[in-house]
């Protein structure tokens, strides 16, 4: 399979970058600086290498550095920002720092000379720039090939030994040719023939569990979520009944979702599915409990008991599954192998099960991947695109004390918003919403008479990755029809609120 190396030195985009060579169907594996060798990457046959940006200065003696032989390994280069710093570093060019300070946002680009990285791409653009150092002379054997304004090296090439450098970002969507620039590496300058495709390799996966998972027993906990729910799909594929999934309702979970869940995996699928129905244990567990950290404790620790006793009673479990996804490879373990994803983020991986190994069929892709595989194995849309939902569920949505009353409301509050939201004709739909259950009981007026109940908080956030988040400007008729639905459908409710804090200072969540 051929593939692109991203060779990682901390920037912020670097994710982005493997998924637009993974969009240009080029498979693109991401790796830290520190963890291969300009050695192991020759061994390993990369097509080119992308050196990425970072927040770092070449001259910082702290600065992540490389190993200059990987310029003479005869495999194409191209350095983004930082790594285009780097690259004439390394070839023994000068990086100045910029005395007009940075360079940030969206730049005109001017092409100065001809280079196979910029075939195609009109002479005059826009690209996105964000840096504070800049190559203010290239190495011997390279050439500017664009400047801008205030950056006189934009671009630079060896075309000769294949190595490039811009000093702007090809990978976000606000540099005008950052698509063609990209592809023209990938293609023109790497060669690369461009046969990877996500459904393609989901079914090489299956093969290859297949053979590896041989007579063997699996074990996965399913939670519903798209990652463990496609893992399921891939492994039932794979092994068939020897998959048993584990699904542990807390009772926390939404409407109809539990059910969901069983209809689908056990009904359409036909899988080996066990549903443990233990809310009555997590609702004894947090009863009386209001400090949130407390309750995602004791669902963490509860759900962890609870698959160990499911497990034992199923014996000797030869293989662990886990739906870890490629960004929880990166993120926490920098691409290492045994990297464990905790379930609901708390607690960690069951001690009392004894099993021989893990597998992640999924560790190698990015979530949309996972959901076009989710997709074409036949997985329902409402699983498929199915919003973040926190592991410790409804508990922390509602605020103080939990009871099956103000679950109940909840529940009915949550999935009026959630219906509205669908009817309604919003283009591009918040990425999270939901209602959360405050604490705060209320005077209200119903017929003639004065009622006394909860209010209900609508939040409704827009984010790329849950890190900040904005709150979304829904429309006044969405809101209106949901709360005038809410106050008049869900018995013990007289009031609606709409949380218009963004992330940060709030966070998404309330508790
Ligand atoms: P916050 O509230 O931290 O949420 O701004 C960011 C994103 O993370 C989700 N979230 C959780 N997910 N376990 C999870 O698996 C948790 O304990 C948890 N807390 C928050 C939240 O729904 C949002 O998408």
């Amino acid at each position: 399979m051929e593939k692109i190396l991203v060779l990682d030195f901390g920037g912020q985009y670097n994710q982005l970058i493997a998924r637009r060579v993974r969009d240009g169907s080029v498979y693109a594996e991401i790796i830290p600086y520190s963890k291969i060798t300009a050695d192991q990457i020759k061994e390993a046959g990369y097509k080119g290498i992308i050196l990425t940006g970072g927040p770092n200065s070449v001259y910082d003696a702290k600065s992540p550095h490389y190993d200059p032989k990987i310029l003479d390994l005869k495999i194409p280069i191209l350095g983004i920002c930082y790594g285009d710093q780097l690259v004439a570093f390394m070839a023994g060019g000068t990086v100045s720092s910029a005395e007009n300070g940075s360079e940030y946002g969206s730049t005109e680009l001017q092409i100065t000379e001809n280079c196979p990285l910029f075939d195609g791409v009109p002479d005059e653009s826009v690209c996105w720039m964000s840096h504070t150092d800049y190559i203010s002379r290239v190495p011997d054997g390279f050439c500017t090939v664009a400047v801008t304004k205030s950056c006189p090296c934009a671009a630079m090439c060896d075309s000769s030994r294949k190595i490039y450098g811009v000093q702007f970002h090809p990978e976000v969507t606000h540099t005008e040719y950052g698509r063609k620039i990209i592809d023209n590496f990938i293609y023109k300058i790497c060669g690369c023939a461009g046969d990877w495709d996500v459904e393609n390799y989901a079914e090489k996966t299956i093969e290859s569990l297949k053979k590896k998972l041989d007579g063997k027993k699996v074990l996965l906990a399913l939670s519903g979520g798209v990652d463990s729910s496609v893992a399921a799909l891939i492994l039932s594929r794979a092994v068939g009944e020897r998959l048993i999934c584990v699904f542990v309702d807390h009772g926390l979970l939404r409407k109809g979702e539990g059910d969901l869940v069983e209809k689908t995996f056990k009904g359409k699928f036909g899988l080996n599915l066990i549903r443990v129905n233990a809310k009555d244990r997590f609702l004894k567990e947090l009863d009386g409990v209001t400090e949130p950290e407390k309750k995602r404790k004791i669902i963490g620790s509860e759900f962890i008991r609870v698959f160990e006793e499911e497990a034992k009673k199923l014996g000797h479990i030869d293989v662990l599954a886990q739906g870890t996804i490629y960004p929880d490879v990166i993120e926490s373990g920098k691409g290492d192998s045994a990297v464990i994803k905790s379930h609901h983020n708390v607690g960690g991986l069951p001690e009392a099960i004894s099993f021989d190994e893990i597998v992640e069929p999924l560790r190698d892709l990015f979530k949309d991947e996972v959901r076009r595989v989710g997709t074409m194995l036949g997985l329902p849309s409402e699983l498929v695109w199915r919003q973040p939902f926190p592991g410790p569920g409804l508990a922390v949505r509602v605020i103080g004390a939990i009871t099956e009353e103000k679950l109940a409301i909840l529940r009915d509050a949550d999935a009026i918003f959630r219906e509205e939201i669908a009817k309604s004709d919003i283009k591009t739909k918040p990425d999270q919403f939901f209602a959360v259950l405050t604490d705060t009981k209320t005077v209200g007026v119903m017929g003639d008479a004065r009622t006394y109940g909860y209010t209900v908080a609508l939040r409704a956030v827009t984010t790329d990755d849950f890190m900040t988040a904005e709150w979304t400007k829904l429309p006044y008729e969405v809101l209106g029809r949901a709360s005038s639905r809410i106050t008049n459908e869900v018995p013990g409710v007289s009031r609606v609120v709409y949380d218009i804090s963004s992330k940060p200072p709030a966070t998404v969540e309330w508790e």
